[in-house]
């Protein structure tokens, strides 16, 4: 269990409010937790079933994590945003209104960055596995494109909220940080299929050294 102050979830509910985003799930496993994996924010799946990747991304984390010989009990597991951001889309034939999920934009990320923070600092993780470019650019490079770093072992500092002065500044501590792809990526892009199993590879032996 992760114990976040009171406050700080009040806030994060407070603060994602005005947005187009519903539910609020918290991460899950271990803590302390050597190894921390961040993804984007909850969709449908997860906001109904009041955990992170239940649903179709979730299927193939697990597939990724078994072929790395771990379980869910390995890690922690968060996301940049815990509600679900979500658009009215309108289904085609029968212009029936329904909510999509969406990624989250950088106000919602905002809203979500004192408790994303608060997370890290309680699990104590050595290694930061971002999933994806919005976990890539909340934590290390507000404009930078994951696509250039995927599968490397990045020593860095990580960006962390200044509510008082309300922007991102560096933490004096340096972790372990690898970028990966999220595993909802697959699904629209097939092709790099090859490229997440060989970033994986890599991991695993960053990991085992
Ligand atoms: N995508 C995420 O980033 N997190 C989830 O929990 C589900 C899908």
């Amino acid at each position: 269990m992760m114990n976040i102050p009171e406050e700080v979830m009040e806030r994060a509910k407070k603060n994602i409010a005005p947005f187009d985003a519903e539910g609020f799930v918290l991460g899950k496993g271990q803590v302390p937790s050597e190894i921390m994996m961040i993804g984007e924010a909850p969709g449908e799946n997860e906001v109904y079933d009041g955990e992170p990747f239940t649903g179709r991304a979730g299927k193939e984390l697990d597939k990724q994590l078994s072929y790395l010989g771990w379980t869910r009990d390995d890690v922690y597991i968060t996301s940049v945003v815990r509600s679900r951001p979500y658009k009215w889309e309108k289904r085609p034939k029968s212009g029936e209104k329904r909510k999509a999920n969406r990624k989250p934009n950088q106000k919602e990320v905002k809203a979500h960055a004192e408790l994303l923070d608060t997370q890290i600092r309680l699990a104590e993780p050595k290694v930061l596995l971002l999933l994806g470019g919005v976990a890539y650019q909340r934590l290390i490079d507000e404009k930078g494109k994951i696509s250039e770093v995927i599968g490397e072992k990045l020593e860095t500092p990580i960006l962390t909220y200044d509510r008082e002065n309300d922007r991102y500044v560096p933490s004096e501590e340096e972790y372990i940080v690898i970028p990966l792809y999220h595993p909802a990526a697959v699904f629209y892009n097939p092709g790099i299929r090859d490229s997440i199993y060989e970033s994986l590879d890599r991991l695993n032996s960053y990991l085992s050294s």
